[in-house]
């Protein structure tokens, strides 16, 4: 075994989307070899670190990667030759340090992230454990509860529905495994709903249905009936998470919100979180990410002392997966928990930094997908190793993924009796 890495190449490859994103292959001295591809949001924050496109309209649209993938062939990997690869933290540092910015706007996140993942699971490799063990020791193994997003809105679908994700989260099974089953057979039920209900049944990025609905609360009411169709019950054993994503209709990014999909019309921070507290009264939801926008610090400050002894308040756009948003957040109560998704902030170590303040502070994390995805499963393993909590990757529909969910049962089924899954 010798970790020391000996060569790291990067390619152009497509994500989910059909658009351009970055592969890196990573070798170290000892032959070991490992690849990662990095994923792409839609709906993104604005403080998150940058992905880097090249912006000539004559390929993909703007879109392609090809300075990224320069960035690590001609910037990154000469530099990290030699580097240990077992020292993540060190190999962090370094990428962070040859970027020089604060938002990894000079090589780009993309390229940034892809060598610090595909690292990671060469050193993996290379010690002979996996993945979710090598990043999470050898006591890692919770298994996530997962929320399937089975139902879409907002800037994700064109309907009436103002939330952009509405997810099956299956709280009351005994494992991970039948935690998938449940909440499968409630997406495959809502399908036959649908159908019936001569709705549409085309999936969008992430999977999720996307009908022409009224309203919102005709979307979890129809949820209800999926729940209750697959024969759960709504509340016991499978609860509801949603995303809104409020940013999308917020009108100056902080506290004036138009929710004109649904015609519910416009409001302020005061309005939206009364009808949270309405709708946390009417159906079994058990978390809540970006209720208000990403610059509405007081709102979320407001939204979680109402109904943070309820339900987890997450931060995505708010936070961005980076400590010093989320520390704020802990001073000013503005949640409870934190999405974390690693191209937010760029790296392995970074992420696991978010994770453990969350830790720190009693707060409660989940880690995401993006809405633009590739086959790479490391965040089913990264789960595992930040020790369960929650996970959101999709629905019961597009490979992509699928691949979490089933490395996810690949990784229960190695752990066997040891494995633990808790809401
Ligand atoms: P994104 O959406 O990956 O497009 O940002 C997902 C989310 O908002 O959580
Ligand atoms: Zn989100």
């Amino acid at each position: 075994m010798n970790t020391e890495i000996s060569d790291v190449r990067a390619m152009e490859i497509l994500d989910s989307r059909g658009n351009p994103t970055v592969r890196v292959f990573v070798e170290l001295a000892d032959g070991t070899r490992a690849v990662s591809s990095v994923p792409s949001g839609a709906s993104t924050g604005e403080n998150e670190a940058v992905e880097l496109r090249d912006g000539d309209k004559s390929r993909y649209l703007g879109l392609g990667v090809l300075k990224a993938v320069d960035n690590v062939n001609k910037n990154i990997a000469p530099a990290i030759k030699g580097i240990d690869a077992s020292d993540q933290w060190r190999l962090d540092a370094h990428l962070r340090e040859l970027d020089g910015t604060e938002n990894k706007g000079n090589l780009g996140a993309n390229a940034i992230l892809g060598v610090s993942m595909a690292v990671a699971r060469a050193s993996a490799q290379s010690f002979g454990i996996p993945l979710y063990r090598y990043l999470g020791g050898s006591n890692a193994r919770r298994l996530p509860v997962p929320s399937m997003n089975i139902l879409n809105g907002g800037a994700h679908a064109d309907n009436s529905v103002d939330i952009q994700e509405f997810m099956a989260v299956p709280v009351g099974a005994p494992n991970f495994r039948e935690g998938l089953r449940y909440i499968s057979e409630t997406f495959h039920h809502l399908k036959k709903i649908l159908k019936e209900k001569g709705l549409a049944t085309s999936v969008g990025d992430e999977g999720g249905f996307a009908p022409n609905l009224p309203s919102n609360d005709a979307a979890m009411d129809l949820i209800m009936d999926a729940i209750e169709a697959a024969g759960y019950t709504p509340g016991e054993d499978i609860a509801f998470s949603l995303d809104s994503a409020a940013s999308s209709f917020s009108t100056d990014l902080t506290s004036k919100y138009d929710l004109k999909k649904s015609g519910a019309g416009k409001m302020d921070s005061a309005g939206l979180v009364a009808l949270g507290e309405k709708w946390v009264k009417k159906y079994p939801i058990v978390s809540w990410e970006d209720p208000l926008a990403e610059n509405d610090w007081a709102g979320f400050t407001d939204f979680t002392a109402r109904l943070g002894d309820k339900i987890d308040v997450i931060g995505d756009d708010l936070f961005v997966t980076n400590t010093k948003y989320i520390k704020r957040g802990i001073k000013e109560k503005a949640a409870n928990s934190v999405l974390i998704k690693l191209n937010q902030i760029g790296t392995v170590s970074e992420s696991i930094d978010a994770v453990r303040l969350c830790r720190d502070a009693g707060w409660r994390y989940m880690i995401s997908h993006r809405s633009g995805e590739t086959e790479d499963t490391f965040i089913a393993d990264f789960a595992v190793a930040m020790d369960g909590g929650q996970l959101k990757t999709g629905s019961a529909s597009r490979s992509e993924r699928i691949a979490k969910y089933n490395r996810l049962m690949e990784i229960e089924q190695e752990l066997g009796e040891g494995a633990q899954y808790y809401w």
